[in-house]
């Protein structure tokens, strides 16, 4: 899979048919393709370990919110590179968050995602930390490399769950498997998450985005009406109640950013050192 360097900000709509016509556009850290009816996102911001950027939060919602009316995208596809998925939420990006949180493009994001009504499918190689395993809880499809990593570190940066994990992890893997991950932070891998169901197939790591796309193809071929209906009934009551929980998070987080236990985290991290959270 070929990268390239982040630039700023585009705006194209990247529509495709399914006639074969492919469009691609970059934007700050995020490669957009869309082809015979997939829209395929690929995480680009590999000096940063694809941390995501307000910027590309963003860029996100935006893919997702226009590719819910877009009748020329029947499937989306969310993929990173073969060595690294997401280091999940920029780091920087924490310290410059202002305090009215919940209208942050982080959280129109969350919600786009968690609403979106067409299949979404993920590959995932490499370390997926933050959101970038708890966005794979609004995917329908994952295909996981056997290098993938995932972590949920948000206790051990003075923060909580987001992205209605604390109400989706417990339910796929029990309470005490969830407190393991989301009050220890302690990363799990490939085989646990298959086994738990987070994790459709596991592959070599090189394999893992053209499975996606593979999958993809096959679901774009099928009647959309059909899809949307079957996705539907699947969520069921669930839907309202994660997006609930989305933003009961929100508000939680928006307030533990401020901390002084997140503060500390944050310098810490930047400045490549232990935190010390002896006095918080
Ligand atoms: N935010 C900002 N910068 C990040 C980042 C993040 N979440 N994750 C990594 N980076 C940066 C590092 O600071 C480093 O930058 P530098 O080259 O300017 O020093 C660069 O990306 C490479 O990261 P590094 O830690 O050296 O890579 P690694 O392969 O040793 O480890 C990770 C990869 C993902 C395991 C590790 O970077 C990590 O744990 N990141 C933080 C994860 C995190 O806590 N995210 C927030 C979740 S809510």
């Amino acid at each position: 899979m070929s990268h390239s360097s982040p630039t700023s900000s585009t705006n194209s709509t990247n529509s495709a048919g399914s006639t074969g016509r492919a469009d691609k556009a970059e934007g700050a850290g995020i490669l957009r393709h869309a082809e015979n009816g997939v829209l395929t996102l690929t995480l680009s911001r590999l000096d940063k370990k694809n941390a995501f950027t307000q910027v590309m939060y963003g860029l996100f919602a935006d893919a997702f919110e226009q590719a819910a009316d877009d009748a020329a995208v029947r499937v989306v596809v969310v993929q990173g590179d073969v060595t690294v998925f997401s280091a999940g939420n920029d780091i920087a990006d924490f310290q410059q968050a202002p305090r009215d949180d919940g209208d942050r493009p982080v959280f129109r994001f969350l919600r786009a995602i968690a609403a979106f009504p067409k299949p979404v499918l993920a590959a995932v190689c490499g370390p997926a930390v933050g959101i970038g395993t708890t966005l794979l809880l609004h995917c329908d499809l994952v295909y996981a490399g056997d290098n993938a990593a995932f972590a949920l570190p948000f206790v051990n940066l003075g923060l909580c769950p987001e992205a209605g994990s604390s109400l989706l992890l417990p339910r796929l893997m029990g309470h005490q498997r969830a407190s393991e991950a989301l009050l220890l932070g302690e990363p799990f891998f490939a085989e646990a998450a298959q086994e738990v169901g987070l994790v459709n197939r596991i592959v070599p790591p090189q394999e893992a985005n053209a499975m996606a796309q593979i999958q993809a193809v096959k679901l774009a071929a099928k009647p959309l009406a059909a899809l949307l209906a079957t996705k539907r009934l699947l969520k069921g009551a669930q839907q309202a109640e994660v997006l609930a929980r989305i933003d009961e998070e929100a508000r939680i987080f928006g307030e533990l950013l401020q901390s002084p236990a997140a503060r500390e985290a944050f310098s810490a991290f930047m400045e490549k050192r232990k935190p010390d959270f002896s006095r918080l």
